[in-house]
């Protein structure tokens, strides 16, 4: 028989290559490559077609079971997830560690347990001991869940098969997990797989809403929960600063529903806290105006969310290369605006330091938001403050035109709702509350000369 082949395989995104390489040529992460034992491949000329089990069609209007959702005592949770937990589903969530999964789903199981239906949570990271403790803190230890700190897939499987299916099994951590079937330390890609696999099979098989624990790694010495995207039907994000408060549950692939809706919640010393109207907390809350802040009504999912740009320009003596550094923003999206800036309106940044940061840790992915930071830089260029109570919204071309914004009316009537009264945005929109007065900037170079005064 041939010598098997050498493989490496990506333990950020399990990409396989053939020759070790220092960088992953498919996700682009540095010393990601493990070698990885290669599985017995069948020969391709094996005929399939016969010898199987004939399956079942069924037509799409067919009634009978439809699973019904189950909430997991979180609103903020129940949202992000599009209505709450599917029996039989796989969820992934993923995060930084230190971010609140584990504080989060401990929350969740000890609800679903309160609700009446059974909740599991093994944890393979930590003792049940140091599990109980944090449940004791978190005034939850007469929640009936049932803990156990385990990590061989096995022990879990074969416990799971002699007790009732729970309604929610929660694992902490995936990468934590081993299969005595599987070759590989735990946390390798062929362990991370081979476990979630299993898990995965029994949950479908027995209806329990499954959630595994991955943690997000910047090394490749655990496998990172990208291995595992395509195994499950839900994969969620836990976000947030861990110097802020504010912590965000985003959906970034869900097959039961919108991945557009967030969970906010915020870390308190009982654990997470639901913010059911998060649309201040991204607001610095200072009386005078400032100049280079500038305020903009960000959507998220249905709900509008009013954040404060600031920007800070530094002018240079020398003629060394300025900085620019963004927290909360892209990147590339700000040097767009900052070559629109100096193209369309003769504005020059040229020998001067921008910075750009989101308040609140808040971190800004609506195109819309173009003109707030726009404004926010050219405030700072002038060092006027923009007007008072004024928001800002409308995504910028590369000609300098101030482009409509999806759910204009819905942002600026949440603006007026919390005292703004001014808005500033493109020539298209509709619903403006008359409460609220509009101001159109077609041109970003009308921005320039409103702010500058010109
Ligand atoms: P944890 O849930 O252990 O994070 P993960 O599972 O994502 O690694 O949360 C750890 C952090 O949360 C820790 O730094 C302390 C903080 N925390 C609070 O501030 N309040 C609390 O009530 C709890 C339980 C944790
Ligand atoms: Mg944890």
């Amino acid at each position: 028989m041939a010598k098997p082949k050498r493989r490496y395989v990506c333990q950020e995104c399990g990409g396989v290559s053939h020759r070790w390489q220092g960088q992953c040529p498919d996700c682009a992460e540095w010393n990601t490559l493990v070698e990885d034992v290669p599985a017995t491949v069948f020969s391709q000329k094996h005929d399939l077609s016969g010898g199987g089990r004939a399956v079942e069609f069924v037509a799409l209007d067919q009634p009978g079971e439809m699973p019904v959702r189950q909430s997991t005592g979180l609103a903020e949770f129940d949202r992000a997830l599009g209505g709450g937990l599917v029996p039989g589903s796989a969820i992934l969530m993923g995060g930084d560690p230190g971010i609140g999964k584990s504080t989060l789903l401990l929350q969740a199981a000890a609800a679903v347990a309160r609700g009446g239906q059974s909740a599991v949570y093994i944890s393979g990271e930590e003792a049940s001991g140091q599990v109980r403790l944090r449940a004791a803190r978190l005034g939850l230890a007469d929640a009936p869940v049932r803990l156990a700190a385990a990590t061989s897939v096995r022990d879990i499987l074969t416990t799971l098969g002699g007790i009732e299916p729970p309604g929610l099994l929660v694992i902490d951590s995936i990468q934590t997990m081993y299969s005595d079937t599987i070759e590989g330390a735990p946390g390798t890609v062929s362990q991370v797989r081979g476990c979630a696999f299993e898990l995965i099979r029994y949950a479908k098989e027995n209806g329990s809403a499954l959630v595994l624990v991955g943690h997000v790694t910047k090394d490749g010495t655990i496998a990172g929960p990208r291995v595992l995207e395509h195994m499950v039907d839900v994969v969620m994000s836990f976000e947030g600063e861990r110097s802020h408060q504010y912590r965000i549950l985003r959906a970034l692939k869900n097959r039961f529903g919108a991945v557009d809706e967030i969970g906010v919640f915020a870390m308190a010393g009982e654990g997470l806290e639901e913010v059911a109207n998060p649309s201040l907390l991204f607001l610095s809350g200072r009386e005078e105006p400032l100049a280079g802040s500038a305020v903009f009504p960000a959507m998220e999912g249905t709900r509008p969310v009013l954040v404060e740009i600031q920007a800070l320009i530094v002018r240079l003596q020398s003629g060394a290369t300025p900085r620019r550094a963004v927290v909360g923003w892209d990147n590339g999206r700000l040097a767009m605006l900052l070559a629109v800036l100096e193209a369309r309106c003769g504005l020059n940044f040229s020998a001067a330091e921008v910075y750009l940061n989101i308040a609140g840790g808040y971190r800004l992915t609506d195109p819309a938001a173009d003109l707030a930071v726009a404004a926010a830089l050219v405030s700072a260029l002038a060092d006027r403050p923009l007007p008072d109570r004024s928001i800002w919204l409308g995504e910028v071309s590369l000609a300098g035109e101030v482009r409509p914004v999806a759910h204009g009316g819905l942002r600026l009537r949440e603006a007026s709702k919390l005292g703004f009264g001014i808005a500033f945005g493109p020539s298209d929109m509709a619903g403006a509350p008359s409460e609220l007065e509009y101001r159109t900037v077609g041109q970003l170079a009308k921005l320039v000369d409103r702010v500058m005064g010109t």
